[in-house]
C-alpha cells in the first residue's frame, strides 16, 4: 500500500527559477534562497518520494479564463515546461502517474470532489520554478513522478480554506489506499503574504507569516475558518492562495511536527518553506475493501455491458495522441491539410502506424476500440462528408439499410456545418 512520507511547503514565486538559471548561488542578496532550501532538498533525497502530489495555481499560462476550474487534476504521461512569454526555460519534462491520478480521480469524486482533469499541458513556474531549486539535479532527469493538482484561486468566487482542507483530508484517503507500494510526498505551494496588483501591491505582514506557518502545524482547523477576504486582508490577496498549503496540510496526519522552516522576503513574495512530518497515526475510517468498493461503486457492473465503452482516465490518456488529432479537425487548416495530404497530417501529429491505419480506412468501430471517444468520430465523419447514421451502422457491423430499419424514420444527419460538399448526402436523402 502506497505511503505518505509527509509534506512540504514552498513558494512558488518565479525568483526562484531565475535564482536558479542564473546561479545566483554566491550572491549575497540571493544566497539565502539557496542556503533556505537545502534542509527540503536534503529531506526530498532521504525520503526520495515516488510520486509527489503538488498542488499548486498556474497563473493564467495553461488554465486561462475560456474555461477556468477550480481542482484540476494532472492525469497525463508528461508534463513539459510552460512558455510564458520570454521562451520555456530549459529543463527537462517531468513525467506523470496516470495510474495514479486515476485513482486519486476515483476517490475524490466519490467523496463529492468533483473535478477537471488535464493532460498535455505545460506547467508554468507556480510548478517548475521550486521544482528547479529542489532537485538540483534535474538536468540528469527528475528523480521523481509528479502529480500536478492546479486550484483555480485566481478567479472569484475560488475555493474556500475550509474547502481546500477538506479536499487534503479526501487526498490522505485515497493516497493510504492505492493499493501500489509507492511514498509520495505532498507539496503545498504558494506565495505567502504578497501582493502583485493594484495600489496595494508589495504588501507583506511577516508577524501574519509567521504565525500563519505555527498554526499550520498546530492549528489548521482555526485556519479554515478565515474567509478569502481576511485571508487577503491579512496577507494580500495573491498571499490567500495559501489555501494550497492547507490543502497539502489537510492530507498529512492529525499531529506533525516542524522539522524545517524557513523565511527569507528579498522582494515582493516572502521565500518561505516547511517540511512537516507526521506524528500521530490516527488510521482511516473505512477499511480498504470498503473504500476501494466505494470508489468504484458507480462504475461496477460497465465489465458485463456488452459494446460499451465508458470513456475512462486510462482510455483518454492511452489515445491522447489520436483524439487530440481528431479534435483538432475543429481546425480549418488542420481541417485542409487532412483533407489535401493526409499522410503530412498523419505525420505531423506523429500518430503511430496503428493510429494512421484506423483513421485511413475510418474504421468507426476499431476507433472506439482503441480508445477514441464518439465525439471525435462525429466530427471526423462531418470532414469526410459521411454522417452519423453510417457511422452507427459500421459501429453495429451493420449495412446502412439494415440499420435503418431499426430506426422509427429513416433520416440522416450529421454535425457538419456549411462547408461545401459536407452535406451531399442531404440532396440524396430530399430527391428521394
Ligand atoms: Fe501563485
Amino acid at each position: 500500500m502506497a505511503t505518505i512520507v509527509g509534506g512540504f511547503t514552498t513558494a512558488h514565486t518565479p525568483t526562484i527559477g531565475f535564482a536558479v538559471d542564473t546561479n545566483k548561488q554566491n550572491d549575497p542578496v540571493w544566497a539565502p534562497i539557496f542556503k533556505g532550501y537545502e534542509p527540503v532538498q536534503q529531506w526530498l533525497k532521504e525520503t526520495a518520494p515516488d510520486v509527489i502530489l503538488y498542488i499548486f495555481n498556474d497563473h493564467m499560462t495553461s488554465f486561462f479564463i475560456d474555461h477556468y476550474s477550480q481542482f484540476a487534476l494532472g492525469v497525463g504521461e508528461i508534463y513539459p515546461v510552460a512558455d510564458e512569454g520570454g521562451g520555456a526555460r530549459e529543463l527537462p519534462p517531468l513525467h506523470g502517474d496516470p495510474e495514479l491520478a486515476e485513482h486519486i480521480a476515483k476517490g475524490l469524486v466519490a467523496d463529492e470532489f468533483d473535478l477537471s482533469y488535464f493532460q498535455n499541458k505545460g506547467l508554468d513556474h507556480g510548478c517548475f520554478s521550486p521544482m528547479s531549486l529542489l532537485f538540483p539535479e534535474h538536468k540528469q532527469g527528475w528523480p521523481t513522478k509528479i502529480i500536478p493538482f492546479q486550484v483555480g484561486v485566481l478567479q472569484a468566487p475560488s475555493p474556500s480554506a475550509a474547502r481546500c482542507y477538506k479536499l487534503g483530508k479526501s487526498l490522505r484517503r485515497a493516497i493510504l489506499n492505492y493499493p501500489k507500494d509507492i511514498k509520495v510526498a505532498i507539496a503545498g505551494t504558494g506565495g505567502l503574504s504578497h501582493q502583485v496588483h493594484g495600489e496595494r501591491c508589495g504588501f507583506n505582514n511577516t508577524p501574519w507569516d509567521m504565525e500563519f506557518m505555527e498554526r499550520l502545524a498546530s492549528d489548521p482547523e482555526g485556519l479554515t475558518k478565515y474567509t478569502i477576504f481576511q485571508l487577503a486582508e491579512l496577507g494580500g490577496l495573491e498571499g490567500a492562495e495559501i489555501v494550497m498549503w492547507l490543502m497539502m496540510r489537510g492530507a498529512l496526519s492529525e499531529k506533525v511536527e516542524t522539522i524545517h522552516q524557513t523565511y527569507y522576503l528579498p522582494s515582493m513574495t516572502p521565500i518561505a518553506s516547511m517540511v512537516l512530518e507526521e506524528r500521530s497515526n490516527e488510521g482511516l475510517e473505512e477499511n480498504h475493501d470498503d473504500y476501494m468498493k466505494r470508489i468504484n461503486h458507480q462504475l461496477a457492473g460497465f465489465e458485463t455491458l456488452e459494446g460499451t465503452y465508458p470513456f475512462t482516465i486510462t482510455r483518454g490518456v492511452k489515445a491522447f495522441r489520436l483524439n487530440n488529432f481528431l479534435h483538432d479537425l475543429i481546425h480549418p487548416e488542420h481541417r485542409k491539410l487532412f483533407l489535401e495530404d493526409q499522410e503530412a497530417s498523419f505525420e505531423k501529429y506523429e500518430l503511430t502506424e496503428e493510429e494512421r491505419d484506423l483513421v485511413r480506412r475510418l474504421d468507426w468501430r476499431g476507433l472506439i476500440h482503441y480508445g477514441v471517444i464518439f465525439f471525435m468520430l462525429e466530427k471526423l465523419g462531418a470532414v469526410v462528408g459521411t454522417t452519423n447514421i453510417h457511422i452507427y451502422a459500421a459501429m453495429k457491423g451493420m449495412s446502412l439499410e439494415d440499420f435503418q430499419k431499426t430506426r422509427n424514420a429513416q433520416v440522416l444527419y450529421s454535425v457538419a456545418g456549411k462547408e461545401k460538399g459536407k452535406t451531399d448526402w442531404d440532396k440524396e436523402q430530399s430527391s428521394k
